[in-house]
């Protein structure tokens, strides 16, 4: 007897009318008719069921901050940063444990179950982390929350940055964090990264870098970044955050950078909506779009995940949670419009993300953690095409949010009482 059968599931990978059975929190069986009975039945209806959205990177400490104590008037990343460092002394833990839970309301109700999220560490009072370290304990049945302490000032430009940073890690951080480029020099930039990679092997941990985030071409702290995880035998537990710079590069450059990707299995984060808002903002016209080299990536193998990066911050003043808002612009931006692309660009904020953050049990296969969304679309395109309804979002085989479909009802003459967005691309 199983406690939940989900029945005529569609499922990502493409497969439909699949019975998913649940039991003990965890996925029993996947597959067609299934005969077994359960305590409660839902039928999917031929809509999609898939593990939850994943954002692999996320600035909690600041979100939904905007406005405080001002708004960003260049919407520059300088003038956010600035802004920030304004905010920073105003900020209570309180106040930033209440905007985190807020914020993890919406991304519960968005079906975002887990979310790698940078916490400044250049504040000597640490307020952020342990406001932070409660937040993801207190959420911890309903959502994974993973933390990296970021030194946004720079670890070696910072006073105490890094005597920050490695108690923000003795506190229970996870992952070691950095911003090479934001260093005073490219020289000290590669120093950083090598102090702070060689900090996480001693420590035993993962690396999540804010890494070239600039239009310059010649940035070069992705390469350091890579050659520094072969070095130290890091392989598969590093990532690079951001990376706009490989968009402006050398084409002949690159051509030997994502190889040495690849070699050091760094995978690859882009922040769509913050990329294409905060890049090229020196240029006249042409303007550059500023988002890493997402297909050229994914061909290669590195693996490629979208983040949300910012909500209502100092950087961003729009968000709210959706991933496939943000799987939808960073299609959109690298022009990724083939039903394949599309799909792994579905893929860059569930699957790839859950294998960066190193999540436990993620997947549709029997073992797998019951963390479960159904959607109002019948696969992962018409998903990002509509930034579909999330209707019931399970977290081990427990329903904590559900949201009413969407409907339009109309009244024209001689047509019907409600518009159908499913109809299209071959739909009955
Ligand atoms: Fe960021």
């Amino acid at each position: 007897m199983l406690d939940l059968i989900l029945r005529h599931c569609n499922l990502p990978d493409g497969r439909t009318g699949i019975d998913i059975g649940i039991a003990d929190g965890r996925i029993a069986a996947v597959e067609p008719a299934l005969a077994a009975r359960a305590g409660e039945e839902i039928d999917a209806a031929g809509q999609l069921v898939t593990p939850p959205f994943v954002d692999a990177h996320f600035h909690m400490d600041s979100t939904l901050s905007y406005g405080l104590p001002r708004v960003n008037q260049s919407g520059t990343l300088l003038e956010g940063i600035a802004l920030w460092g304004e905010v920073k002394p105003l900020l209570t833990q309180e106040a930033i444990v209440e905007r985190a839970l807020a914020y993890c309301d919406w991304a519960v109700a968005r079906g975002l179950l887990a979310i790698r999220s940078h916490v400044d560490v250049c504040d000597a009072r640490l307020l952020a982390v342990e406001a932070l370290l409660h937040v993801r304990e207190r959420v911890r049945p309903y959502l994974d929350l993973q933390l990296v302490a970021f030194p946004q000032d720079g670890v070696l430009r910072a006073p105490g940055a890094l005597a920050n940073l490695k108690r923000a890690l003795d506190l229970g951080v996870d992952v070691v964090g950095g911003i090479p480029h934001f260093e005073r020099t490219m020289a000290q930039g590669a120093d950083s990264v090598r102090l702070l990679c060689e900090l996480a092997a001693e420590r035993g941990l993962r690396v999540d870098m804010h890494c070239d985030e600039s239009d310059d071409p010649l940035s070069r702290h992705i390469e350091t970044l890579a050659s520094e995880t072969v070095r130290l035998g890091l392989q598969g537990r590093v990532a690079g955050s951001h990376l706009t710079s490989m968009h402006s590069m050398d084409n002949y450059y690159v051509s030997k950078l994502i190889p040495l990707m690849c070699e050091a299995g760094v995978a690859a984060i882009a922040n769509p909506l913050i990329n294409i808002t905060l890049q090229g903002r020196h240029d006249t016209y042409p303007r550059r779009r500023g988002m890493t080299r997402v297909p050229e990536l994914m061909a290669a193998g590195v693996p490629v995940a979208f983040g949300h990066d910012c909500v209502m911050d100092p950087w961003y003043g729009l968000g709210s949670g959706d991933m496939l808002e943000v799987a939808h612009m960073g299609l959109h931006v690298a022009q990724m419009t083939g039903q394949a692309a599309m799909r792994s660009c579905f893929d860059a904020v569930t699957a790839a993300p859950a294998r960066i953050l190193g999540l436990e049990g993620y997947g549709l296969a029997p073992g797998c953690r019951a963390d479960l969304v159904l959607l109002q679309a019948r696969d992962p395109v018409e998903a990002i095409r509509l930034r579909a309804t999330r209707l019931r979002v399970l977290r081990a085989g427990k329903t904590i949010a559900t949201m009413p479909a969407a409907t339009a009802a109309l009244a024209l003459p001689g047509r019907p009482a409600q518009a159908d967005f499913l109809r299209g691309g071959g739909a009955a």
